[in-house]
């Protein structure tokens, strides 16, 4: 550099930083930037996020994948059902004993949990039209002589605790016959009939199919019995909110009339839904 380039260097960097300097007080002293107008209507609410309790263990409807979400033909069906209704849900992995005074307690807003309508239970909760149509299925091991339900009156039976596989067993057996062992779970129930701890298993047909085909190594077998009646799982909300009910109930003919339902069954159970499941 030579001797003039470097003053004339010198003289625009201290000019430089005496501008900035300038700039820095100026901006001290100019009044703070007025706020933003606010804008005449109201900030939207966050979204209220429906809370939706369901025991996740419980294959093909509801489980946990790998990553720990829950997935199954419960969530596409709830999902499907708040998307027409606007409504934004969250499902929670829920224990079956217990998750329907969660419900009553306002702790989750919908149990959806392949819940059996049934009178007692809706004593305590109002539930949505059916969405789907079970029966309970006996597991007993290929071995078992068991054929039909009565069968099973001197037999060790594990049913999931407080479930309607757990209510006919007790009709049949009594209900405090030592011989019923009831499980926090259905898949704990039927591991024990793989173990031998139990002569057979009753639960939901949809689950034990499942269970049965995913574990070709517990030698397994069904029986159904047409003794058993027929039962429908409903969506549970807590007893009152017609409000929630009719939106969900609106919603559920949606999806039914327009094939997103049937296209959800297909997927996970081959054939088409049974007519009473369309309605
Ligand atoms: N459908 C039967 C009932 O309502 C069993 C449901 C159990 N569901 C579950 N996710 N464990 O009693």
């Amino acid at each position: 550099m030579t001797q003039l380039s470097t003053r004339r260097f010198l003289q625009t960097a201290a000019l430089f930083a005496a501008g900035l300097l300038l700039a820095a007080c100026g901006k001290k002293e100019e009044p703070a930037p007025a706020p933003a107008p606010v804008a005449s209507a109201p900030a939207p609410a966050p979204a209220r996020v429906y809370v939706v309790g369901t025991d996740a263990a419980y294959a093909p409807f509801e489980s946990q994948n790998e990553k720990g979400e829950i997935v199954g033909f419960t969530v596409d069906v709830v999902n499907a059902v708040a998307a027409k209704a606007g409504l934004e849900v969250k499902f929670v992995n829920t224990p079956w004993e217990g998750i329907f005074n969660a419900l009553g307690q306002g702790d989750r807003d919908l149990v959806v949990s392949a819940v059996t309508i049934t009178d007692e239970r809706k004593g305590t909760m109002d539930f949505s039209a059916p969405y789907f149509d079970a029966v309970q299925l006996i597991a007993v091991k290929e071995n078992s002589k068991v054929a039909k339900f009565a069968d099973l009156k001197k037999l060790k039976v594990g049913v999931q605790t407080g479930t309607t596989g757990d209510e006919a067993v007790s009709k049949l057996l009594g209900k405090t016959n030592t011989n019923i062992k009831r499980f926090e779970s259905t898949p704990l129930a039927l591991k024990e009939l793989e173990a031998g701890g139990v002569d057979a298993v009753v639960a939901d047909n949809g689950v034990v199919i499942n269970y049965v085909a995913n574990n070709p190594g517990g030698k397994f077998k069904t029986v159904s019995d047409t003794e058993i009646a027929p039962e429908q799982y409903g969506i549970a909300v807590k007893k009152g909110n017609t409000e929630l009910l009719g939106r969900i109930n609106k919603a559920l003919g949606e999806i039914k009339a327009d094939g997103t339902y049937e296209k959800i069954y297909t997927q996970y159970f081959g054939a088409r839904p049974a007519a009473a499941e369309k309605k």
